[in-house]
C-alpha cells in the first residue's frame, strides 16, 4: 500500500491553547442571564458537569427560538446562524486527552488527534461532534451488502442508507468483465473500495480530497487485510496516477455548492460547478478501451429545486465522450431504526449509471 499518508496530519477542530477569559458555568447559576451575555459576545467556560454544556446550549436555543420566530427557510438560516455562532463560545476545557468535568464521555479522538497538547480548550459543539464520530468508530457501522462492519474516521463522510451499495452490489455481481485494477474516486470510509475487493478486483486505486478519509481507510483496511490491493493518494481526482483501468467508480458529492466550500467533509455532500467537466475529461483518459465507468447519483437534486441540472445526463447530452450502457435506479428506503429517516424525502432515488466509451462495442 504505497500512499502519501506520512505526510497529511488529520484535519481536526481549532483549539485554543492559552487561557480564555470567559465566565465559568456551574449549573446553579442563572443560564437565562449567562447565555445572554454569550449572545452579546462573551465566552463561557463549562465547568463542574459535563450535562451543564447542555443545560446552557437548551437555553440559548430557547432564547433564539423566542427571537427568530419566522420558520420560512431564510428565517431558519438566520436561526441556524445565530445559534452557530453563540454556540461556538461555549467551551470545555481539556486536560491530559480528557474533558476536565465530571460525567464527560470518553473521547478516544481527544488523544489521538492531539497527542502532542497535554490542554486546551474546544468549543462544546466540536465536542459534542468528536464525541458522536468516536461512538460510530467504536461501535462501527454495520454494512450488510459487505458482510462487515466499518469504523468511520473523524471527519469522513460514511452512509446511513445503503440503497446505492446494493445497487453497486447488484451491478458487480453481474459485470464479467476483467477486474486487474479499478479506480474509486473518493474514497470517503472505504465502502466502495471493498465492495471491489470482495468481488473480486486486483488493485485499486483510491483517492479523496479530504485528509481524513485517506488516514481513516489507511488503518482500516490495514484491520481488514485489504492493504496489499489498494492505493491511496490523497488528492483531487485521480491525482498523477499513471494507468488505465477496467472500471472507475466515483459516488461524488450530490448537490451543486452555492457557497463556498471548506476542505474536508463539507465536499462529500456540495460540489464545485466544474467537478463533473474535470472528472469526465479525465475519466475519459484513464478508461480502458472496454472499461466502463460506474457513478453513483441520486434525483435529490431534483428533489430540492426542480430547475438544478444533472450533471450525469448533461454529459451524456453534451458531450461525445461516453454513451450509457446502463442506468438503475431504487428507492431510498431507512435501512435500520438508528438510521431512521426523519425528513420527508419520499420520492428520493439513487442511481446507479454506467458509462461506456463511445465507440466501443459493449
Ligand atoms: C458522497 S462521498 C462518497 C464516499 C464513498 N465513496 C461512499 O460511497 O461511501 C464523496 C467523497 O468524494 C470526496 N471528493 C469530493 N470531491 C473530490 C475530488 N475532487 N477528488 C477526490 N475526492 C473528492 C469527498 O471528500 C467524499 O469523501
Amino acid at each position: 500500500m504505497t500512499t502519501n499518508l506520512q505526510s497529511i496530519k488529520p484535519d481536526r477542530p481549532n483549539i485554543i491553547t492559552t487561557k480564555v477569559d470567559g465566565i465559568s458555568f456551574y449549573r446553579k447559576m442563572d443560564t437565562e442571564s449567562v447565555v445572554r451575555q454569550m449572545i452579546a459576545g462573551k465566552s463561557v467556560i463549562v465547568e463542574e458537569y459535563y450535562s451543564n454544556g447542555l443545560q446552557v446550549l437548551a437555553e440559548l436555543k430557547k432564547n433564539l427560538s423566542e427571537k427568530y420566530k419566522d420558520k420560512s427557510f431564510q428565517g431558519q438560516r438566520a436561526y441556524r446562524t445565530a445559534f452557530r455562532e453563540a454556540s461556538h463560545r461555549l467551551f470545555i476545557k481539556v486536560i491530559d486527552n480528557k474533558l476536565a468535568v465530571k460525567k464527560a464521555p470518553d473521547i478516544g479522538w481527544l488523544k489521538l488527534l492531539y497527542p502532542e497538547v497535554s490542554e486546551f480548550y474546544i468549543t462544546y459543539p466540536e465536542v459534542q461532534g468528536l464525541n458522536s464520530s468516536w461512538q460510530w468508530h467504536e461501535k462501527g457501522l454495520e454494512i450488510k451488502t459487505l458482510n462487515l462492519s466499518i469504523h468511520p474516521y473523524y471527519g469522513t463522510y460514511f452512509p446511513t442508507r445503503f440503497d446505492h451499495l446494493k445497487l453497486f452490489d447488484k451491478w458487480l455481481k453481474k459485470y464479467d468483465g476483467p477486474k486487474d485494477n479499478a479506480i474509486d474516486i473518493g474514497v470517503g470510509s472505504g465502502i466502495l473500495t471493498y465492495q471491489l475487493i470482495q468481488n473480486g478486483f486486483e488493485n485499486i486505486y483510491a483517492t479523496d480530497t479530504n485528509k481524513n478519509a485517506i488516514i481513516g481507510v489507511y488503518q482500516e483496511s490495514r484491520k481488514l487485510d485489504f492493504q496489499k490491493k489498494i492505493t491511496l493518494n490523497h488528492c483531487d481526482l485521480f491525482g498523477d496516477f499513471d494507468r488505465k483501468v477496467d472500471v472507475i467508480v466515483f459516488n461524488p458529492p450530490w448537490l451543486l455548492a452555492k457557497h463556498n466550500l471548506e476542505e474536508g467533509i463539507d465536499k462529500a455532500m456540495y460540489y464545485e460547478e466544474d467537478l463533473f467537466a474535470r472528472f469526465f475529461e479525465e475519466a475519459k483518459k484513464y478508461l480502458k478501451e472496454d472499461g466502463k465507468l460506474v457513478l453513483i447519483f441520486s434525483n435529490l437534486a431534483q428533489e430540492v429545486d426542480n430547475q438544478s441540472t444533472h450533471p450525469i445526463i448533461e454529459e451524456l447530452q453534451k458531450n461525445n465522450r461516453f454513451r450509457k450502457d446502463l442506468h438503475l435506479r431504487r428507492e431510498v428506503r431507512a435501512s435500520s431504526r438508528r438510521t431512521q429517516r426523519t425528513d420527508s424525502r419520499e420520492t428520493e432515488k439513487v442511481e446507479l449509471w454506467v458509462l461506456a466509451h463511445k465507440n466501443v462495442k459493449s
